[in-house]
């Protein structure tokens, strides 16, 4: 790619009639040919990184580094004297050189003549040509001969400033004795180290870690053979392969991109007081740097918020909760929703004596986790999972397996107890364990026997509790909804046929899908130059929140109009059509309570909805944790009403019938006249005219709104949105969460309390005759 600018470079100067001086083509130095303050080296193959001095813009010091050739933002990958500036600016410094004695000592010195900086080979032989290459992978390296081979005496990936580069590695290496780790620069005028650091730490298992001056922010969790059990997505990367290596050589980390012409790198930032790592991606129609990724990004990801032996959840309100078996060490704290302390375990382990297996004690599996800190945990890669199991069980101390390498064995991904190769054992508290709905892997936590008894009983006792409860509330629900979705069509219908829809009202039109107009729907494609002008580059100031399937920001288009952007992570597997068809899909359902869809954005692998932007957030916060403005009675009667709107136009009154399947409060969006319009259709599902339920394997959807049918065995129907809209009938007459509810006394759920409040009212009235009538 280089070579027709070099020429086009060289053509143009010897037109000129100073061939002489176009020496830009050049990736080597050697003793004869120093590096002049105003010149670069530019990588032989595809000319894809330069190596020269450089400002930082904001700075008055000069600095050798590298960065991207292509790139039409100048980008820094690495810095060779960060700790030791030339003072002045680049122009301010013609005399600055880099050059490689004939000792083999490759040096930056100043314009007077002082060196600043330097380094030689780490062996004591001598080289006998010594020579210095910018290679186009971007690694600076001293070697001996200039020509295409060479030992390396030195390289600079072993000394990585604050970016990971493909194929740089990051971790230990025993065998030269380098320890390679990320750090950021203090601000972005200032490359000298700054407090956020990216470590690979090997005690235990091997795990990353994000440190933020003395603090650790970020763990990676071990590698499970395929992937960190703490990144979710990495599976879903495509054109990206990652490397762990853990052996005695070595414990690295690395990744290689499949296609040279993606550009992409890891980096560690210092943003005000957060230490974030993220991947960035090179999107040239847009000329800027596109964040595909970043950590830590939730409550969750913060280094154990849940204390020992809690478990983190982001779907759950609190979001720590004890593992089976445990129960807070300070209930006060957590009632205030302050889980560090974490928990205690109710009842010990049998342990008479080390080295004989404990006939009584049992295990809980917990699913889909990320597994707890590894630091203090024992790692034996002869065992299997069920040899593990057993030197579990021999081990006085042991509270905890799992296994090492899911990726032998097909299992241990949420999968059977028969998967996974390897041990890790652990010993102490299980502290940083969080589950995700869909990723990470099985983790066994021991239990004494009593425990596993009542955890038996209970969920038995517990199941027919909820049966017989949830029947009778559905029943009682089904009637309201069936009253009012009577109600609203008797009313419909008696208003003129056809032409006043309910939100006649307003002029913006194509809101309410007739069956004559709306065919030749053009859903607009926003460019994603477009959207991240409008996000200020998608600036974590401007996000509003972590959607199900991506984060979310709010934007500002050019004519003012405000949006809310959704991006979808990479994880669907959705092919680039079906994705156009939902979304066309989702933008002919115009109704004045469906938030309503501007358009979309396509590039790559990156998709985006652009949604209208709701000024009042979302039912849930108004219902649940705003405390200075109560709804009043006229407001929530208004809003059942439009949310009964929304949803009847989806199952009856549109052309499709469609299954929202995550009907919530936080799904319902309130915009100025805090007028409800349904949101958040990525779960959504179409029936055709015939189908009336469906069996789906993969049970989506938010609990406590999810009826027991789709719950349990994942039938779903219209019903299943019923449900859900009972559910969030009662949160909105209430105001308390069906879920989440956190009181000592009465540890039930909403739906739990009302159907036994409704028990105290119709027991006389055998069931059967309620169903009878209804
Ligand atoms: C670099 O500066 C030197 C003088 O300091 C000058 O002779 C040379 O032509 C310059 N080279 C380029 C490529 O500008
Ligand atoms: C030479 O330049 C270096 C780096 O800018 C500076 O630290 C040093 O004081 C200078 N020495 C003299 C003698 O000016
Ligand atoms: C930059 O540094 C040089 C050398 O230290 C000094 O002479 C010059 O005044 C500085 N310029 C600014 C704008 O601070
Ligand atoms: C590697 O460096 C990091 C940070 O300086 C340090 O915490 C860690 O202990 C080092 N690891 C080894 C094996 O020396
Ligand atoms: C790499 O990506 C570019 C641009 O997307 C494409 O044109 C090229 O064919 C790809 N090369 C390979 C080897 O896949
Ligand atoms: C079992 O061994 C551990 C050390 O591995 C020790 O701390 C513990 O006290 C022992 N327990 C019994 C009951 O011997
Ligand atoms: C129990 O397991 C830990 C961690 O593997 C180990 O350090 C300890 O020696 C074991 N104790 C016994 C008695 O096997
Ligand atoms: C994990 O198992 C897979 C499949 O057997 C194997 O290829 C891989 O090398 C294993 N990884 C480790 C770290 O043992």
């Amino acid at each position: 790619m280089a070579s027709p600018l070099l020429c086009g470079c060289a053509l143009l100067l010897y037109l000129l009639g100073h061939l002489a001086t176009c020496h830009a083509a050049r990736d080597t130095i050697t003793p004869s040919s120093p590096l002049a303050a105003n010149e670069t080296l530019v990588s032989g193959g595809d000319g894809n990184f330069a190596l020269g001095f450089f400002t930082p813009p904001g700075a008055n010091s000069t600095y050798l580094g590298v960065w991207y050739n292509k790139v039409s933002l100048r980008t820094v990958v690495w810095v060779a004297n960060r700790e030791a500036p030339i003072a002045g600016a680049v122009g301010d410094n013609p005399g600055a050189t880099l050059s490689v004695s004939g000792g083999g000592t490759l040096a930056i010195a100043a314009g007077n003549g002082t060196v600043v900086w330097s380094v030689r080979s780490a062996s004591s032989r001598r080289l006998a040509s010594p020579a210095a290459q910018i290679l186009d992978n971007g690694n600076l390296v001293l070697k001996d001969g200039a020509g295409g081979g060479g030992a390396v005496a030195w390289e600079g990936f072993d000394y990585p400033t604050d970016t990971l580069l493909p194929e740089m590695k990051l971790g230990i290496d025993y065998v030269k004795g380098k320890n390679r780790t990320l750090t950021s620069w203090k601000s972005p005028s200032d490359p000298s180290t700054g407090p956020v650091a990216m470590v690979m730490d090997t005690t235990g298992d091997p795990q990353v870690f994000i440190w933020n001056g003395g603090e650790k922010v970020w763990r990676s969790g071990p590698w499970d053979g395929v992937q960190f059990t703490g990144v979710p997505d990495t599976a879903t990367y495509s054109g990206f392969t990652f490397s762990f290596i853990n052996s005695a050589q070595e414990v690295t980390y690395s990744f290689q991109v499949h296609n040279a012409s993606i550009i992409s790198h890891l980096g560690v930032v210092s943003s005000g007081n957060y230490g974030l790592l993220q991947r960035s991606t090179w999107v040239e129609a847009a000329r800027a740097w596109n964040l595909y990724w970043y950590a830590p990004k939730d409550q969750c990801d913060a280094v154990s918020p849940c204390g020992a032996n809690g478990v983190c959840d982001t779907n759950n309100m609190p979001v720590c909760s004890c593992l089976r078996g445990f129960t807070p060490r300070t209930p006060a704290a957590w009632a205030l929703r302050d889980g560090r302390d974490g928990c205690v375990r109710s009842t010990p382990l049998d342990c008479r004596r080390n080295g004989t297996t404990s006939t009584t004690d049992g295990f809980v599996a917990v699913r889909h986790a990320k597994v707890p800190d590894t630091e203090r945990s024992a790692v034996d890669w002869s065992l299997t999972l069920e040899q593990c199991r057993q030197a579990c069980l021999r081990n006085c101390s042991c509270t905890a397996y799992a296994s090492a390498n899911v990726s032998s064995g097909g299992g241990g991904r949420g999968g059977g107890a028969g998967g996974g190769s390897g041990c890790v054992m652990w010993t102490t508290g299980l502290t940083d364990l969080r589950v995700y709905p869909d990723f990470g892997q099985d983790l066994f936590v021991r239990l004494a026997a009593s425990d596993l008894d009542v955890l038996e009983g209970r969920s038995r006792a517990a199941r027919i509790r909820i049966a017989v409860g949830v029947s009778v509330s559905l029943l009682a629900l089904l009637l309201a909804v069936a009253g009012l979705l009577i109600w609203l069509r008797k009313r419909r219908l008696t208003r003129t046929a056809g032409s006043s829809k309910w939100s006649g009202s307003r002029s913006t039109g194509r809101r309410y899908e007739g069956s004559s107009h709306g065919d030749d729907l053009e859903l607009p494609i926003f460019d994603l130059g477009t959207i991240a002008a409008a996000t200020d580059g998608f600036s974590i100031n401007n996000k509003l929140g972590e959607g199900g399937f991506g984060p979310v920001y709010k934007g500002k288009l050019e004519d003012g109009m405000e949006i809310a952007v959704k991006t979808l992570s990479k994880t669907s597997a959705q092919g680039l059509d079906e994705f156009k068809n939902e979304v066309l899909l989702i933008a002919k359902l115009q109704h004045r309570n469906l938030v309503r869809l501007l358009g979309c954005s396509i590039s790559g692998q990156e998709r985006m909805l652009v949604y209208e932007y709701m000024a009042n957030k979302s039912l849930d916060f108004f219902l649940f944790e705003k405390d200075t403005v109560v709804l009043d009675w006229q407001v929530r009667y208004r809003i059942i009403e439009g949310i009964t709107r929304g949803l009847l136009y989806l199952h009856q009154d549109s052309r499709y019938r469609i299954i929202h399947r995550d009907l919530k409060a936080a799904n319902v969006l309130l915009d100025k006249e805090m007028t409800p319009k349904i949101s958040d259709f990525g779960m959504a599902r179409i029936f055709g005219n015939e189908e009336t339920e469906i069996n789906t394997l993969k049970v989506v959807g938010t609990y406590g709104y999810m009826s027991p049918e789709y719950a349990m065995d994942g039938i779903f129907s219209v019903k299943s949105d019923v449900f859900s809209y009972g559910v969030l009938l009662l949160e909105i007459v209430s105001g308390r969460r069906n879920r989440g509810v956190y009181s000592s006394s009465n540890n039930q759920s909403l739906l739990g309390h009302v159907s036994e409040i409704l028990h105290h009212v119709v027991n006389r009235i055998p069931a059967v005759s309620l169903i009878k009538n209804f």
